[in-house]
């Protein structure tokens, strides 16, 4: 911790916790004591820590072949590329190795789509309150002031929404609109999902318009919503044109996707995006694994977020500070009317790691292997907090 402050960009307020090593819902400090992990290094851990299969894949792949770079073929990006087009209803992937790298490109392939359109066509409308990540672009469509102030001007044509406004939504909208990035359920932004009609709406004036609907599940996609992604929650399905995601899928190694429709996917011809490390053998063949497990888990997914849902609302009840328990599956938020913070500390000190976004909800994000045993424990303590009030 001391070196850390010394020499490392100070960036980043970190919780008072060594974590040395993790072992399925938990994770465990330098003198060995034990925290039940509901925040997943934010989304990332799905399946928790040491997971045997994962194990076992890794240390086979990483005796084979780690990184060969996108100048050959490797046996994993095709199939798994394969398996997302199954999975989101979509055709095409680009591999990147995070969430941001990820919308960087899909409004890179936006601003293409448009301009091959017409040179006047490079709006890109977003939503008030939303989180795409931190590099320019990302940042430029990202709906938070205080992620943003710093670094303005950022890029141009961007008009925010707010959530949920229709009206607003088509009055954004034009001829000279490239295209529309939206959270499903907005994670960042406090765990806020978009009702159906308002991302239906999006829908309509993205093809209305001619402008490519992305649909950022960096955090809400990947099976965290039980199902594969948000999106394909409400029915008929709201399909996007472009989907990014990221966190969870190759479950701790960095590893970010575009999956696009023929359409947008035509946006991008040879030269005009890359990276170095993205879709590496190594990051894809624990993708793939990752994938079969998903599969097994979505029905737990569904069963044991519920059952959380169940138990916060129940926790609500009891204490007038709880606002609301909102979001799907486990990807679970409790906005509260006072500042989350010192629960949060107060939390870790009574061995269960959550976080805190938008000042004032308890976010929660609990690997996929959680069962209604690991969900009790995590409420148990909330319900010692909360007393305490
Ligand atoms: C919706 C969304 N988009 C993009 C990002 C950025 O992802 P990354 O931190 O992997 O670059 C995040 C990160 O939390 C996110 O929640």
């Amino acid at each position: 911790m001391d070196l850390e402050r010394q020499y490392v960009l100070q960036n980043y307020a970190r919780y008072p916790l060594v974590i040395a090593r993790g072992k399925g819902c938990h994770v465990y400090d330098l003198e060995g004591r034990r925290y039940l992990d509901f925040i997943t290094g934010i989304g990332v851990n799905a399946l928790g820590h040491a997971h045997p299969r994962i194990v076992k894949v890794l240390r086979e792949q990483a005796g084979l072949l780690i990184h060969s770079s996108n100048l050959y073929y490797h046996q994993y990006q095709g199939p798994l590329a394969k398996r997302l087009a199954e999975m989101s209803g979509l055709s095409r992937t680009f591999f990147a190795n995070t969430g941001t790298e990820a919308v960087e490109g899909a409004l890179k392939m936006a601003k293409a789509h448009g301009r091959a359109i017409h040179a006047e066509k490079y709006e890109l409308v977003s939503l008030d309150n939303s989180f795409h990540g931190r590099a320019l672009g990302a940042l430029s469509v990202t709906g938070q002031a205080k992620y943003r102030q710093d670094f303005e001007p950022l890029v141009p044509g961007v008009k925010f929404v707010a959530p949920n406004d229709e009206a607003g939504l088509e009055a954004a909208f034009s001829e000279r609109t490239a295209g529309m990035v939206m959270e499903m359920i907005q994670g960042e932004g406090g765990i806020c999902p978009l009702t159906p009609s308002f991302a239906g709406k999006a829908r309509d004036l993205a093809t209305r318009y001619d402008a490519l609907l992305i649909a950022d599940e960096t955090q809400c996609g990947v099976g965290r919503p039980g199902t594969y992604f948000a999106y394909q929650r409400s029915s008929p399905v709201i399909l996007p044109d472009v989907m990014v995601a990221a966190k969870p899928v190759a479950c701790g190694l960095p590893l970010g996707f575009i999956v696009a429709n023929e359409k947008a996917a035509a946006a991008i011809k040879p030269g005009m995006h890359g990276s170095t490390f993205g879709g590496g053998a190594l990051a894809c063949r624990v993708a793939l694994e990752f994938l079969d497990i998903l599969d097994e888990l979505l029905p737990a997914i569904q069963r044991v977020g519920g059952y959380f849902h169940v138990t916060l609302n129940e926790l609500a009840r009891k204490h007038g500070f709880v606002k609301e328990v909102r979001g799907f599956g486990l990807m679970l938020g409790m906005e509260l009317t006072v500042p989350g913070k010192q629960i949060v500390l107060d939390a870790v000190a009574e061995g269960l790691l959550i976080n805190c976004t938008h000042d004032t909800v308890l976010r929660f994000l609990p690997p996929y292997i959680a069962t209604e045993k690991e969900v009790d424990q995590a409420v148990r303590i909330l319900g010692k907090l909360f007393a305490k009030m």
